[in-house]
């Protein structure tokens, strides 16, 4: 994937690891787009990025997603690359009733809105040079860790679904690319934690976005970054030894 002269879509860029693939596809130049629920954050982000457009939309409402779209088209007619970013990450202890309000968030989230999106893309997408749809998926989609189940889940069906959806499109010439983080500096998760500006740890953001920026441009299709490449190869060793102590 050329890393220059594109427009692109970035879903979930208020913050974390859409918030750096935007301000590093900017410095790359290319026009760069993002969307996310907190517009606060989306105006803030617009003063202090020149060049960045933004649009604000909840991304599990499929009315929100197709006015999306439809805005995206109107005002970046050269939009070349989606890249499906956005996500929640909650805990689910599966030997109660589950909240079910809070599942369906979260696969609308992080499965249903990628794929929706995705789909109403692929006409404006085909029609552009050197087109692209990059996943964010996550090095748990390989080695779930037990006590978030729902989102591990999600992840493993973004996996699948992008192996589907590049094996479709192979005759658009849109090529799919699938990205697994591993733990990431972020504020993932931070609707479950009570200090809300508290972070869970890991890569930092800028080191992970040159390791995967670095495997976009190889045209590695399927890149598992850092210590998710382990999660990828040794998936059931690790399963045991992740979630020994339940
Ligand atoms: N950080 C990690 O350790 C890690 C590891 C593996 C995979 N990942 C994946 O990387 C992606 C980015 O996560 P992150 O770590 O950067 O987390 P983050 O800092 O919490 O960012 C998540 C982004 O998604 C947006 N978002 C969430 N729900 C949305 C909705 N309904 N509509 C529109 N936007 C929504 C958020 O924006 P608003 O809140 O403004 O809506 C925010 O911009 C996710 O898919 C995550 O699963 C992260």
């Amino acid at each position: 994937m050329k890393l220059t002269g594109n427009t692109i879509l970035i879903t979930g860029g208020t913050s974390g690891i859409g918030k750096g693939f935007a301000q590093h596809f900017l410095g790359l130049g290319n026009t760069v787009i993002i969307c996310g629920r907190r517009k606060d954050r989306l105006e803030q982000l617009k003063a202090r990025n020149p060049g960045l457009a933004t649009f604000q939309c909840d991304l599990t409402d499929a009315a929100s997603r197709e006015n999306l779209v439809r805005h995206v088209i109107q005002e970046c007619p050269d939009l070349n690359i989606l890249i499906n970013n956005a996500g929640i990450q909650l805990t689910a202890d599966l030997a109660k009733p589950v909240d079910l309000a809070a599942v369906e968030q979260e696969i609308a989230t992080n499965l249903i809105a990628p794929l929706h999106l995705s789909s109403l893309l692929v006409e404006q997408l085909r029609a552009r040079p050197e087109p692209c749809i990059v996943n964010i998926s996550s090095g748990l989609a390989y080695t779930p860790l037990a006590f978030m189940p729902v989102y591990c889940a999600t992840k493993a069906a973004v996996h699948s679904w992008s192996l589907s959806l590049r094996k479709q499109l192979e005759k658009t010439g849109i090529a799919v690319y699938e990205i697994a983080p591993p733990s990431v500096d972020t504020e993932l998760g931070h609707e479950r934690r009570e200090d809300k500006s508290q972070t869970h740890g890991g890569m930092p953001v800028n080191e992970f976005i040159s390791e995967a920026l670095k495997a976009l441009e190889n045209n590695v299709l399927q890149a598992a970054i850092g210590p998710a490449a382990s999660m990828m190869d040794q998936r059931d060793a690790l399963f045991e030894r992740l979630n020994s102590h339940l």
